[in-house]
C-alpha cells in the first residue's frame, strides 16, 4: 500500500522556486553538477542552500545540507519538507536530482521520516514527492540512542 503523501499544507511552489534560486549560488567547478534546495521549518520559515565544492574534494558540502544546516544554527530544528533541483543543465533541468544517502541521513536527524516530504523538482509544474521514509526506509536514528 502506497503511504499517505498529504502536499496540500506545504507551499511546494514556493520551496522550489527557492530552491531554483538558491542553485544559481552552486559552486561546482569541478563536477559541474549544481544544485539548490530549500527546507521548510515547522514555523514555515524557508532556508536555501546550494552545494560548495573544493579543490581537495572531500570538503565539498551537498546542497541539501547547507540548507539543513543553516536553518540549525540559526536554532530551528524541525523540518516538514525540502524541495530539490539539480543538473549539469545551465537553465531548464532535465532530470530529478535526488538526495544523497549522506543528505537523507541529515534529513532523519531533524525530521519525522512518517511525515517528512521530499520534493524533487525540474521545475514548479513538473515534480515528484516522497515521503523520507520511502527515500530511507527501516532508519537509524535519535531515538534509537535515548535512554
Ligand atoms: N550534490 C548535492 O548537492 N546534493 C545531492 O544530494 C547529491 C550531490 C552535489 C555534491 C557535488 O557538489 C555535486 O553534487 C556532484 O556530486
Amino acid at each position: 500500500m502506497n503511504p499517505t503523501i498529504n502536499i496540500s499544507e506545504i507551499p511546494a511552489e514556493e520551496l522550489i522556486k527557492s530552491a531554483m534560486e538558491a542553485r544559481k549560488k552552486a559552486y561546482a567547478p569541478y563536477s559541474g553538477y549544481r544544485v539548490g534546495a530549500a527546507v521548510l521549518t515547522n514555523e514555515l520559515r524557508i532556508y536555501t542552500g546550494c552545494n560548495v565544492e573544493n579543490a581537495a574534494y572531500s570538503p565539498g558540502i551537498c546542497a541539501e545540507r547547507t540548507a539543513l544546516y543553516k536553518a540549525v544554527s540559526e536554532g530551528w530544528r524541525k523540518f516538514r519538507a525540502i524541495a530539490v533541483v539539480g543538473g549539469s543543465e545551465e537553465d531548464t533541468l532535465e532530470t530529478f536530482a535526488f538526495p544523497c544517502g549522506v543528505c537523507r541521513q541529515v534529513m532523519r536527524e531533524f525530521a519525522n521520516p512518517e511525515d517528512f516530504l521530499v520534493i524533487v523538482a525540474k521545475n514548479t509544474a513538473d515534480y515528484k514527492v516522497y515521503l523520507l521514509s520511502q527515500l530511507l526506509p527501516e532508519s537509524f536514528g535519535p531515538e534509537n540512542l535515548s535512554r
